[in-house]
């Protein structure tokens, strides 16, 4: 296989390991996500580097809104901040910027920065960077359905209409190509409510590395090890390597 066909169209990021960062460091736990934010500069330079065309980050979860009052508090000025400071930049260097997830429950001030940021970009192509913010899998999965269900009841969809085609389409990055990789720092093996449905076939990589200490290094070996692994989609070795030889599978 020719090797850019190796480099993944997509990559999807649970960013884990701010508070643990800064607990190792005895300092406040918004300081690993100021840390954080760094290491989100640094992953998307490396997206552009590699020729990846989507990067999926996991900045804010439907559940973290839970978090004591003044992390999320603080997370929201560090995301103020970060808008306010890198959407020219990124504009500049050709980065098309879009957000996932339940824009209602973010103040004013954040709300118009996000339509001002995906208005800006949106004619850019060299990198769709997806934000998802107070976003949850299941959430994304129900609002699908919902807006299913509601054509149904209006009489524009027959059920028997609906494939996972269309599925597809009403969930948030319908209009992408799925993760090819997803991406989890922090030691923990789990999906944790991320991209439930479009995880499917993603092959998934895990590294004990907290988010802030991110290098180019570390996201190189997640590629290199992505490059090694045979994608099957529920088919044999045989039938994958056939295809690749331009016979269709048996
Ligand atoms: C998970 O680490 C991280 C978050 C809930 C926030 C992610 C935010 C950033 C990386 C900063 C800025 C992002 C953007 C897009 C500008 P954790 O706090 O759960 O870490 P822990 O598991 O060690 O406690």
């Amino acid at each position: 296989m020719p090797a850019a066909s190796r480099i993944p169209r997509h990559l999807a990021v649970i960013m884990d390991g701010n508070g643990r960062w800064a607990q190792q460091r005895h300092r406040p736990r918004i300081i690993g996500h100021r840390a954080g934010a760094r290491a989100v500069n640094l992953c998307i330079d490396f997206c552009l580097d590699a020729g990846i065309g989507a990067l999926t980050l996991f900045a804010f979860s439907s559940e973290n809104w839970g978090r004591p009052e003044d992390e999320v508090g603080a997370l929201m000025k560090l995301f103020i901040n970060a808008l306010d400071r890198e959407v020219d930049e990124l504009h500049r260097r050709g980065v098309r910027i879009g957000f996932i997830g339940d824009r209602s429950r973010f103040s004013e001030a954040i709300a118009t920065r996000m339509a001002h940021a995906e208005a800006v970009t949106a004619g850019n192509d060299r990198l769709a960077l997806n934000i998802a913010a107070s976003y949850g899998g299941r959430q994304d999965i129900t609002a699908a359905a919902r807006s299913l269900a509601a054509d149904v009841a209006a009489g524009r969809l027959r059920p028997e209409d609906i494939d996972e085609a269309l599925f597809d389409s009403r969930t948030a990055l319908g209009d992408l190509p799925p993760p090819d990789l997803f991406i989890r720092t922090g030691g923990d093996h789990r999906i944790s409510n991320f991209l439930l449905w479009q995880l499917a076939y993603t092959e998934l990589w895990f590294t004990e590395t907290l988010w802030p200490e991110l290098d180019a290094a570390t996201l190189q070996r997640a590629l290199d090890d992505y490059a090694s692994r045979e994608r099957r989609f529920g088919l044999t070795g045989a039938q994958v390597a056939g295809a690749q030889n331009g016979m269709s599978p048996a």
